[in-house]
């Protein structure tokens, strides 16, 4: 079918740009029914795509909401939220394993919720709010979760387990009752190649039995 007339399907498919691939699929520490939610936006009308080719391609000035304060940066429209905040912003807690969305390193909050940082784009974080492993202790308190982590022995080279604390806080946020299952389930997308997990699981049930009391 080499001289076919392309089609509005085809059309469709050609406006799915890299920026909108990667502002849904960086959803995927937050779970599969954000993913599903995400999938209807990733078919750009023509217009949207023209309108997203505009960016760049130098840097563009813009401000990221991070840890309760806001950051001036300069940011190239290829550029990633997890490059930026390692990068101009030296928050280089967050960790970058993969670079493609599939260990959960990175992972950081957007408005409260897990997300991997090298699958979203700088420039389309806008007013939402990131949270990263520096934002989360109060100050020289640590998260429940990061003090079973210590306890627990939870950590053992450490590259995963910003992203890992981050996850199992959301959970914690979100149920702070949860079973074993839920615990696996929240950690599901993160790779511990120290094979960690016993303990990350241990130090989860433990954390959300302390902050019962
Ligand atoms: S570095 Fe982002 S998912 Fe692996
Ligand atoms: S503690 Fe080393 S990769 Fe998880």
């Amino acid at each position: 079918m080499l001289n076919r007339r392309p089609d509005s399907a085809d059309q469709d498919r050609r406006a799915l740009s890299r920026r909108r691939f990667l502002t849904a699929s960086g959803i995927g520490a937050a779970g599969a029914a954000m993913l599903d939610k995400a999938i209807p936006d990733l078919l750009a009308s023509p217009a949207q795509a023209a309108e997203d080719a505009a960016l760049g391609p130098g840097p563009i000035a813009a401000t990221l909401h991070v840890n309760g304060g806001s950051r001036q940066v300069l940011i190239e429209p290829r550029t990633t939220l997890a490059e930026v905040l390692r990068g101009s912003l030296d928050l280089t807690g967050t960790k970058i394993g993969c670079n493609r969305g599939a260990c959960s390193a990175c992972t950081v909050w957007l408005d409260g919720v897990p997300v991997a940082s090298c699958m979203l784009l700088a420039i389309d974080i806008g007013d939402r709010k990131v949270t990263t492993i520096e934002g989360l202790a109060q100050g020289e308190e640590l998260h429940p979760v990061q003090s079973a982590f210590i306890v627990h022995d939870a950590v053992q080279c450490g590259f995963c387990t910003p992203g890992l604390v981050m996850s199992c806080a959301a959970l914690l946020d979100k149920n702070p009752n949860p079973s074993l299952d839920d615990v696996k389930a929240a950690t599901s997308g993160h790779l511990c190649r120290c094979g960690t997990y016993p303990h990350v699981f241990a130090a989860v049930l433990d954390a959300a039995a302390t902050r019962k009391g």
